[in-house]
């Protein structure tokens, strides 16, 4: 028995293995193990982000730029990536991400533009925020808000998260399905990934 049997023997009993490019090209036992999987690819879509109410803050017309830190604001600066997805996977370009959120001493900028504005995503989906960690307010854990739209759909308007903040358990919307995922610090800053998920 040759050492590449070995392994798919192994691979078999774990439900793991991957038929050789024979099988692929021509009919095999291990077709029908193609077909049975068919099923768990699409059990595997993924689950739309789930909507939140848009708060009493929201100012429309944001300002058109990835960064939303006014100069010489404080806090610490946070970078949020991630990409716009349909269930199945597949980015959404040309998304509109719309930010906003209260500043690091926890206010709100319900005359100007301090901490809100808009972009798009790229060609694959993608988007970048920069901001600084919003600071906490009476009645709520921390958090960002944001309205994802594709071109000419319609609008998920959200809320995010931030893992390891303790007003998050007694928060009365907060959903952890809304944390955003990979918190990590990057020197001083920090970074975070969320991708949003349109139905
Ligand atoms: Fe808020």
């Amino acid at each position: 028995m040759t050492e590449h049997e070995l392994t798919r023997r192994r691979l078999l009993a774990l439900g793991l293995a991957i038929p050789p490019l024979a099988a692929l090209a021509g009919t095999d036992v291990f077709a029908g193990e193609l077909l049975a999987a068919t099923p768990a690819i699409a059990d595997d879509d993924d689950d739309p982000t789930p909507a939140q109410t848009e708060g009493p803050y929201f100012t429309p017309n944001s300002p058109l730029r990835r960064s939303i830190v006014p100069a010489r604001a404080a806090g610490t600066r946070f970078t949020l990536t991630g990409r716009v997805l349909t269930t199945a996977g597949r980015p959404i370009a040309r998304a509109l991400v719309d930010f906003w959120q209260a500043d690091a001493s926890g206010a709100y900028d319900n005359s100007g533009f301090r901490f809100r504005g808009h972009h798009f995503t790229d060609a694959n989906g993608r988007y970048a925020l920069t901001t600084v960690v919003p600071g906490l307010y009476p009645g709520r854990t921390k958090h960002i808000h944001v309205k994802v739209q594709p071109r000419g759909g319609s609008i998920l308007t959200t809320q995010l998260y931030f893992p390891g903040v303790a007003r998050n358990r007694s928060d009365r919307i907060f959903q952890s399905a809304l944390l955003v995922r990979n918190w990590r610090r990057v020197g001083a800053r920090r970074a975070a990934r969320f991708d949003f998920v349109l139905r």
